[in-house]
């Protein structure tokens, strides 16, 4: 059985309400979800995981109160600013993966330098999923190739999709308790295993990650083959 997943990927849902519960604004708990994505990333590293790809901002999420938007994107300034520097000293390459057309000229900027400061890193590639959403993508993509005049078939379309720069997720974590994947990689995540934690996102500590990690290796995954088959390819 594979033991550590190459690449997870998380909805890290749980922020609002984990704030609630202590009297403090919603605003707080993404603060708070900041500081476990922070430990979140070093803990993945420390396991040999080599993708991280993280559910931050959803096409859907511009529609919250006009404040708690306003907050995600100062978080999102907060970690371009402070954040990127130090993943980079632990050898952590960037990616912010959505739609960048509606976002501020200088937050673009800011992604895009982000980026390729972190180009020459390779001990875990980060995915930011911000202003994203797994219809877009596949939409994007759809569309991308009509421009070009390329036939729409899963191999064109994996290529122009936005995480075409890293393999499928192998395991799916939602924190928060519910189970469903709300638009997040929904082409990716055709064969992932999902994993859900009653956890809010702020509590999902490293006893979390690591539970989350010992069901992924006990899961048989067969990719649409019997189980015989996959166990004798596995010793042949
Ligand atoms: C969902 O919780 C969480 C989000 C919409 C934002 C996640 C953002 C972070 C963890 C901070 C990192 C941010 C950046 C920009 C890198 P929710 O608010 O839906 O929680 P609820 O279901 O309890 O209301």
């Amino acid at each position: 059985m594979a033991a550590v997943p190459h690449h997870i990927a998380i909805v890290m849902d749980g922020n609002g309400r984990w704030a609630t519960r202590r009297f403090l604004p919603r605003a707080a708990g993404h603060k708070k979800g900041m500081d476990a994505l922070r430990a979140c990333v070093r803990h993945c590293g420390e396991r040999g995981v080599k993708v991280l790809t993280v559910f931050a901002f959803s096409s859907e999420n511009w529609s919250r109160p006009a404040d708690e938007v306003s907050s995600l994107m100062d978080l999102l300034g907060v970690a371009l600013a402070r954040e990127v520097p130090l993943l980079s000293k632990e050898g952590v390459r960037v990616h912010f993966v959505g739609d960048r057309a509606s976002l501020s000229d200088k937050v673009r900027a800011g992604l895009a330098q982000a980026e390729a400061a972190t180009a020459g890193n390779d001990r875990l590639t980060f995915n930011v999923c911000f202003n994203y959403g797994g219809r877009w993508d596949i939409a994007q993509a759809a569309t991308r190739l009509a421009t070009e005049g390329e036939a729409i078939t899963e191999t064109s379309l994996k290529r122009v999709m936005a995480l075409a720069h890293v393999p499928d997720p192998d395991l799916v974590i939602r924190t928060g308790g519910e189970r469903r994947l709300s638009n997040f990689l929904l082409w990716q995540a055709a064969y992932s295993e999902l994993y859900f934690s009653d956890k809010l996102w702020p509590e999902f500590d490293e006893a979390a990650l690591d539970e989350a990690l010992a069901d992924y290796a006990s899961r048989e995954r067969r990719f649409g083959k019997t189980s015989e088959q996959v166990s004798s390819t596995a010793v042949a």
